[in-house]
């Protein structure tokens, strides 16, 4: 199951933004200083704000008839057509055939978020001999074919799956935060952050407008902070803005929460979006041992997913959002197999967008898993994961 990570880093420092945040360039209007801060509600729709289903829209009717007792009742569209290079219409990958932990049942049913501790989480999940083994493809091969030719970027291919593999060498040697010097003179910050803006900005978002943020990456492996991997399907925000909010409020404070939710509504603002950019580290092989498997967002339909209320796992105290997952068979799962240090692996971890009609799953559920071709002595995974928050702004040409 999902393990408790024992520090986590993801909440990103909010360069140049300094408190009070009201007072900051980025300060809201007074006309949107007046903006709630939406109490939490029980249920699955929590979301109150313009950019949630709007009320006395079949979108909305359906919402909240998903909040009341999450079965499939929703009206909203569930498999987008504009995405026509999903899965569906690409040719089939090599595969592998094993455990993946963490699911739902596929009728498994909520009334409100499941609050839970990752400890007891698992006694609300069916038995693994239920589930059976999950089919996880070759996304090499799916990238590779989808690229063939050369008339399909990676940043299409990062569009349409929610996730790419990235060729790129870093020029971070020390991946390791060293509590003794100063955040920004560790290399894993003042060199990567740099190599991640680019390619954020070139390879994964070329021509898009946008402005991020980046904290301090997070390590992942034995003698690290963090030395269990997240072998449970999850999502770590949840699907709407508030979700993602309370997330912040969980792991940060308050006001940095306030300021993100207005920055968001700001008019310039089209959407936001966490980039997750995953790889492994130090290792000068490939990485046979507990591999990362993501599942194309467009295989999700929007009432599997869970809402979890997770308890004593934020260090505020406060309950944090995650995603469970209804196991569905055409669910598509992926994975990279052999990644190097010289590979990434970005995906999407949340993404909203104001005017997306589809309010389709957009995010990768994703977990680590035991490649069932990989050898009982594989060198124990060392990664590093970084997640970028990304804000999406009007104006498609680039700053
Ligand atoms: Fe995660």
């Amino acid at each position: 199951m999902l393990k408790r990570t024992a520090r986590w880093c993801w909440v990103p420092r909010w360069i140049g933004v300094k408190e009070p945040f009201y007072t900051e360039p980025c300060a809201p209007s007074p006309r949107r200083l007046v903006l709630p801060v939406a109490p939490p509600q029980r249920g699955n729709c929590r979301e109150s704000s313009a950019y949630g289903p709007r009320p006395g829209t079949a979108e909305r009717d359906s919402a909240h008839r998903r909040c009341a007792n999450g079965s499939a009742l929703s009206s909203i569209a569930i498999f987008p057509a504009r995405k026509l290079t999903s899965a569906t219409s690409m040719p089939e990958s090599p595969f592998v055939e094993t455990n993946l932990f963490g699911f739902f049942g596929p009728d498994f049913a909520w009334e409100s978020p499941v609050a839970t501790t990752l400890e007891d989480l698992p006694v609300r999940l069916p038995a693994q001999d239920t589930i059976g083994l999950t089919r996880i493809y070759d996304a090499r091969h799916l990238q590779a074919e989808a690229q063939a030719g050369g008339g399909y970027s990676e940043a299409r291919f990062f569009d349409d799956f929610g996730f790419a593999l990235l060729p790129h060498e870093s020029e971070v040697e020390d991946w390791d935060i060293d509590p003794s010097i100063a955040e920004m003179d560790q290399d894993v910050v003042r060199l990567y952050h740099p190599e991640c803006e680019s390619l954020i900005r070139s390879r994964l978002l070329p021509g898009r407008r946008i402005e991020l943020y980046q904290g301090a990456p997070m390590r992942r492996g034995p003698g690290t902070p963090n030395p269990f991997y997240a072998a449970g399907v999850h999502q770590d925000y949840g699907l709407l803005p508030y979700d993602y909010q309370e997330s912040i409020e969980a792991f940060a404070t308050p006001e940095i929460a306030q300021w993100w939710r207005h920055r968001f509504e700001q008019d310039d603002v089209e959407g936001f979006m966490v980039i997750d950019l995953w790889r492994p580290v130090y290792s000068d092989g490939p990485l046979l041992h507990m591999p990362l498997a993501v599942c194309e967002p467009h295989s999700v339909r929007v009432e599997d997913c869970v809402p979890l209320s997770l308890l004593e796992f934020s260090p505020t105290g406060r309950p944090t959002n995650q995603l469970g997952l209804r196991r569905q068979p055409d669910q598509r799962w992926y994975y990279y197999p052999g990644m190097t240090r010289s590979e990434l692996l970005a995906f999407k971890n949340f993404q909203f967008l104001k005017n997306d009609a589809d309010q389709s799953v957009e995010a990768c559920f994703h977990a680590a898993f035991e490649d069932p071709g990989a050898p009982s002595d594989a060198k124990e995974r060392q990664s590093c994961e970084h997640r970028v928050s990304v804000f999406l702004l009007a104006d498609g040409t680039a700053p």
